[in-house]
């Protein structure tokens, strides 16, 4: 099933975060969505899953609009997301977090724990925790829960907001490893929101750079590595924009590029 954004406004109140935003995933593929701090990433993944209402646009999910319908009825309709800060119950076992995930068949207890073993697979480091509290985990460990809770449900659509923050290398590179085999195994489709650029970038198939609450630009990860564009915003310390006379009014951008989860040189 595939997630098709299509022109979408959403904000907060009277404020306009999101001027028409067009995105799509694909089934079996994984889209990353990058940009600095405050570009709308996180606003984007809550209108599509149905936390924020969009005020203007299109959200599919196949060949459903879900634009109008509430989180429940989206989670329903196929949609996982995946909230950044891992927010996992810590005083719930490792277990009953899982659970929880798979709240839309919660009924079929052979189904839950089929799928509790497969999510398991996926992610091996849950195997000897499962009666553990959620709380003691490590924060990688914490990610891979929240992760795996979104797959309970058996999704179409997975989206992810910053899984990699404040995780070490080695670590994310398993949980990416994990992103993609999903891809493969389960044929899901993956909208990555991420500040660490270069992980994404080397599992997306596409991509898409945000700015200010629209898309700059989209187009093969390994392209807009290669862009000049990409590489002043990423690579050059100070945060340039491209046709805009009010960048200098914004010194607060030169902080946003959170230098150590950025791209090295591009290859
Ligand atoms: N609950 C809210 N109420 C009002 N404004 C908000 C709210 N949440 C976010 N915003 C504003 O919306 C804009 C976009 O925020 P958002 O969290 O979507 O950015 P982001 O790209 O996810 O940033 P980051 O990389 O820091 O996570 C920011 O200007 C932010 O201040
Ligand atoms: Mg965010």
């Amino acid at each position: 099933m595939s997630l098709q954004i299509r022109d979408l406004y959403a904000g907060y109140g009277r404020l306009e975060v999101l001027h028409g935003v067009s995105v799509a995933v694909e089934p079996g593929s994984i889209a990353a969505v990058v940009g600095a701090n405050g570009a709308g990433k996180t606003t984007l993944l809550r209108a599509v899953s149905g936390l924020l209402r969009a005020s203007a646009g299109t959200i599919r999910l196949g060949d459903r609009d879900v634009t109008r319908l509430g989180a429940e009825s989206i989670a329903a309709a196929g949609l996982a997301h995946v909230p950044e800060n891992r927010l996992v119950f810590p005083s719930l076992t490792v277990a009953d977090n899982l659970t929880l995930g798979a709240w839309t068949r919660r009924r079929d207890r052979t189904a839950l724990a089929q799928r509790r073993a497969q999510v398991v697979e996926y992610f091996p480091h849950l195997a000897e925790r499962l009666g553990q509290p959620a709380g003691t985990l490590s924060g990688g460990e914490q990610q891979m829960l929240a992760v795996g809770r979104g797959l309970m449900a058996r999704p179409s659509v997975l989206i992810l907001d910053e899984p990699s923050l404040g995780l070490a290398p080695r670590v994310i590179r398993e949980i990416f490893a994990t992103l993609a085999r999903l891809r493969s195994d389960e044929g899901l489709g993956i909208l990555l929101v991420e500040q660490n650029v270069r992980a994404a970038f080397k599992i997306a198939d596409h991509a898409y750079v945000m700015d200010r609450g629209s898309v700059l630009m989209e187009g093969e990860p390994t392209a807009l590595l290669d862009d000049e564009r990409v590489q002043q915003a990423y690579l050059g310390g100070g945060y340039v924009r491209v046709s805009d006379e009010s960048a200098n009014e914004r010194p607060e951008a030169a902080d946003a590029a959170k230098p150590e989860s950025l791209p090295g040189p591009a290859r």
